[in-house]
C-alpha cells in the first residue's frame, strides 16, 4: 500500500496522543510527528506507538519531538502537509471553555507562528479550546488563507448527539443521522430538521421533550465528561473527529463534515469562523455547504455567529 505525506500533531497530551495513534493506525501517512514541550514525552509516546505496529499491522512511522517555545525542535515537523494543534490546557470541573481563553491563546499563537514558519503549505486543524476563538487566532497567527485553517467541533458535537439519540431509542448509531452547527459552546445549534432515524425524521421517533433533553445533554456533552473525569477533558471521541478530518484532507475526499470554518456570505453571515458543514479536501475547507434550515435554526446560527464574532475580535489582542 502506498503511504504518503506527513502529519504533525502538536501537543502530546490525551487529545494529541490519541489523535496521533489513530492517524498512524490509518496506515495512509508516511510519517506522523508528535510534539510537546515536555521533554521526552513525545519521544516516549512515539516509541510506544511504533512498537504497536507489528500488533496492529501498520507501517506508518511515528516520530516524537520535544519543542521549545522559541521554535527549537520544530525542524522535525518541517513541511508537514497537515498540522493538528491540540496544545493547550483542558477544562477542570466547573470551568467553561471560555475560561481557558487567555492561557490557550498564548500557547496557540506561539504554536501557530512556528507552524507557519516550518510548514508554510500545511492545512491546520485546531482543536484547542475555546475552539472557535482558537481557530480564528491560529488563522490570524499563521497568516494562511482562511479556509486552510479549520477547527474541530461539529463532528464531535454531532457524534455526541447521534450517540444519545441511538441510546435513547436502542438502535445502532449507524441508523441515526444528526447535525449540530454554530459554536462549540453555549451557542451550539442542534439542527433537528436534519436529524433522521432510519431515514425518517427524528420527530417521528421521539417526542419533543425527549429531543430537547438530548439536545441539552449534547450541548453540555463535554462538561459531563469533565465532571466525571475530574481532571482533564474528553479525548476519545474528540480525537476520532480530528483524525477523520485529517484523513479527509490527506485523501482529498471532499467529504462533507460539520467543522469550524470561515463563513463569509453563506447563510447571510459575514466574516467569522463558525461551525457549518463544509467539503473537506486537500486545501482544507473547499466550500461551505449550505442547507435549508428552519427559521429558528437559522436564527440560532446567526446568534452563534454574533457571539463568536465578538470573542474572535478579542483574541486578536491576546
Ligand atoms: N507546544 C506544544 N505542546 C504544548 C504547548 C506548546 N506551546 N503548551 C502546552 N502543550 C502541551 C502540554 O504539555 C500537554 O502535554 O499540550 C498538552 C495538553 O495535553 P492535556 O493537558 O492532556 O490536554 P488534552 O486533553 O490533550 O486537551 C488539549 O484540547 O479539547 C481541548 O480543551 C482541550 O485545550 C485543550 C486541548
Amino acid at each position: 500500500m502506498a503511504r504518503s505525506g506527513k502529519v504533525t500533531v502538536v501537543g502530546a497530551g490525551f487529545y494529541g496522543s490519541t489523535t496521533a495513534q489513530r492517524l498512524a493506525e490509518y496506515d495512509i501517512f508516511e510519517t506522523v510527528v508528535l510534539t510537546d514541550i515536555i521533554e521526552g514525552k513525545p519521544e516516549g509516546l512515539a516509541l510506544d506507538m511504533n512498537q504497536s505496529r507489528p500488533i496492529e499491522g501498520f507501517e506508518t512511522k511515528v516520530v516524537g519531538a520535544t519543542t521549545g517555545t522559541d521554535g527549537s525542535g520544530y525542524e522535525q515537523t518541517a513541511d508537514s502537509d497537515i498540522v493538528v494543534i491540540t496544545a493547550g490546557l483542558p477544562r477542570k470541573p466547573g470551568m467553561s471553555r471560555m475560561d481557558l481563553i487567555e492561557t490557550n491563546a498564548k500557547i496557540v499563537r506561539q504554536v501557530a507562528e512556528n507552524v507557519a514558519k516550518f510548514s508554510p503549505l500545511a492545512v491546520v486543524i485546531v482543536v484547542s479550546n475555546p475552539l472557535d476563538e482558537m481557530t480564528a487566532l491560529a488563522a490570524n497567527a499563521t497568516g494562511f488563507p482562511k479556509r486552510r485553517v479549520i477547527g474541530q467541533a461539529g463532528m464531535l458535537d454531532t457524534a455526541r448527539f447521534t450517540h444519545f439519540v441511538a441510546e435513547a431509542l436502542g438502535v445502532p448509531v449507524a441508523s441515526v443521522n444528526t447535525l449540530t452547527l454554530g459554536s462549540h459552546g453555549d451557542t451550539m445549534v442542534p439542527v433537528p430538521s436534519a436529524c433522521t432515524v432510519d431515514g425518517k425524521p427524528l420527530s417521528e421517533a421521539l417526542d419533543q421533550a425527549t429531543i430537547d433533553a438530548l439536545v441539552d445533554r449534547t450541548r453540555n456533552g463535554g462538561a459531563e465528561v469533565v465532571a466525571l473525569l475530574k481532571t482533564g477533558s474528553a479525548y476519545y471521541a474528540p480525537s476520532a473527529a480530528a483524525a477523520r478530518m485529517a484523513k479527509a484532507v490527506a485523501e482529498d475526499s471532499g467529504a462533507v463534515m460539520p467543522v469550524c470554518t470561515w463563513v463569509d456570505g453563506e447563510y447571510g453571515i459575514d466574516g467569522v469562523y463558525l461551525g457549518v458543514e463544509a467539503e473537506i479536501g486537500a486545501g482544507g475547507a473547499r466550500t461551505v455547504v449550505e442547507r435549508k434550515l428552519t427559521d429558528t435554526e437559522l436564527a440560532g446560527l446567526k446568534e452563534a455567529a454574533e457571539a463568536v464574532r465578538a470573542k474572535q475580535a478579542d483574541v486578536a489582542n491576546l
